[in-house]
């Protein structure tokens, strides 16, 4: 076991190395190569990446790749997506190419309110906190002027203030629910530094408010920081095609393809362990996006599947019909993304994924990141009722498994062209290069 250590982020870079290769790999060499193969070899460039959070040894590569032929309200786009999965980048793409023949993706955003909490415990009376909050209200919104200033600038700022009543469900609990536009940033610093004003607003004007008891007096702030749960921060994205124009694969008519279509996503409807993996594979794309471009994956995830189950029941994100012999199928979800600030202005690579999607305001990548998640789910689902998820999946993955045994060039051209007419299995592709090399 590896000792205690402390002051260990004080260390430098190669001591914090040479601390982990001694107790956790034995003072193996071969461990410190490879953590320094991954450095990169601009010494700024690496010291940005060091300086992104802290204790960083070396840079971890997901693949960067692009998905072209997306046609999003008229305009075609090349999407930048981040993801390690084999499949993921092939499947968008194949769905763009499919759709902008039919007309392509529409996407709208419907809203962009973000949403921030002060939690806060007060015992007394009801009835004087209300009133107090109404007295104190439009000073406490203005207290964050030295905050909003900028936001306002952009066309932001602090939507509203409410007082909610949360002391039913736990004792003296009650909130200050606030709701703000953040324009093109993300806006988490902007929101909890709003926040944390407030709670020192409150507690002091309480403090001071000669209609509170001495114990009204006293509220106690446990807690001021943002939502990742955005339901009216929202996009909404579609696609429509006669029947006709529907494939006809797998010995089905294209209505029977329809059909079959819209029973898949009646299912990810109304049974939860389906639901979830349709729409994991829907965040396949989104998350693939969001990466790219800068923003926080983990918040976008914990949002979208809040509101998977904002019914009570978790459910799919998308909706499938048929409707006067026309195929719609659309997702909506809340995104919370932004254009400005954070990672957008200093990764190198972010800079260049937004600069490909011509430097998008937080609406449009909004679009863009709904139309990636609609074009993953179709993809998957065309997969699912037809072939099944392996034949593409494990053509993309081939490459894995060729590479875990170390293939050559010249064993992977023959492979890969082997495998174009037989199916893919991890065994047959071991049986396969076995063959090659004896
Ligand atoms: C795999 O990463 C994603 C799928 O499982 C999604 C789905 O089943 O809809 C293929």
């Amino acid at each position: 076991m590896a000792p205690v250590v402390s002051g260990f982020s004080k260390l430098s870079k190669d001591e914090k190395i040479n601390w982990l290769v001694k107790h956790h790999f034995n003072n193996d060499k071969n461990t410190i190569d490879i953590i320094k193969t991954y450095w990169n070899s601009d010494e700024k460039l690496q010291q940005l990446h060091d300086e992104f959070t802290e204790n960083t040894i070396s840079n971890y590569y997901l693949p960067f790749s692009v998905a072209p032929n997306f046609l999003i309200n008229n305009k075609r786009f090349t999407i930048p997506m981040a993801i390690e999965e084999s499949s993921v980048v092939a499947a968008a793409s194949k769905a763009a190419k499919f759709w902008q023949s039919r007309g392509g993706f529409n996407a709208q955003v419907l809203s962009t309110t973000k949403v921030g909490q002060v939690h806060f415990t007060f015992s007394g009376d009801i009835e004087k906190l209300n009133i107090f909050f109404k007295n104190i209200k439009s000073d406490l919104i203005s207290s964050a002027s030295h905050i909003t200033k900028n936001m306002e600038k952009r066309g932001g700022g602090i939507i509203d203030i409410e007082l909610r009543d949360k002391s039913l469900e736990i004792e003296n609990y009650y909130q200050l629910h606030c709701t703000f536009s953040t324009v093109d940033a993300m806006g988490a610093n902007f929101i909890n530094s709003c926040l944390e004003q407030f709670a020192d607003f409150l507690t002091k004007a309480a403090a001071a408010y000669i209609k509170f008891s001495e114990s009204e007096k006293t509220i106690e702030i446990i807690m001021s920081i943002l939502s990742n749960y955005v339901p009216e921060c929202l996009v909404r994205a579609s696609v429509s095609c006669a029947i006709d124009d529907l494939p006809s694969k797998d010995n089905l008519t294209p209505l029977q393809y329809a059909q079959k279509f819209v029973r898949a996503v009646q299912i990810a409807e109304i049974e939860p362990y389906r639901a979830v993996t349709h729409n994991k594979g829907i965040m396949n794309g989104i998350d693939a996006v969001v990466l790219a471009t800068g923003n926080d994956f983990r918040a976008i995830e914990a949002g979208a599947h809040a509101y998977a189950s904002k019914d009570g029941k978790y459910t799919s994100l998308t909706e499938a019909k048929i409707e006067n012999n026309i195929f719609h199928f659309s997702i909506q979800l809340p995104l919370a993304l932004g254009t400005v600030g954070g990672l957008t202005t200093l990764h190198p690579l972010v800079k260049l994924a937004l600069n490909l999607l011509g430097s998008p305001d937080a609406k449009k990548l909004m679009e863009i990141t709904a139309v990636a998640g609609l074009a993953q789910n179709f993809a998957a689902i065309n997969s699912l009722i037809t072939t099944g998820i392996q034949q593409g999946h494990m053509k993309m993955h081939l490459m894995n498994i060729l590479n875990q045994f170390q293939a050559t060039n010249e064993e992977k051209q023959k492979l890969v062209e082997h495998f174009k007419t037989n199916t893919v299995t991890h065994s047959e592709v071991v049986l396969q290069i076995e063959k090659l090399r004896n």
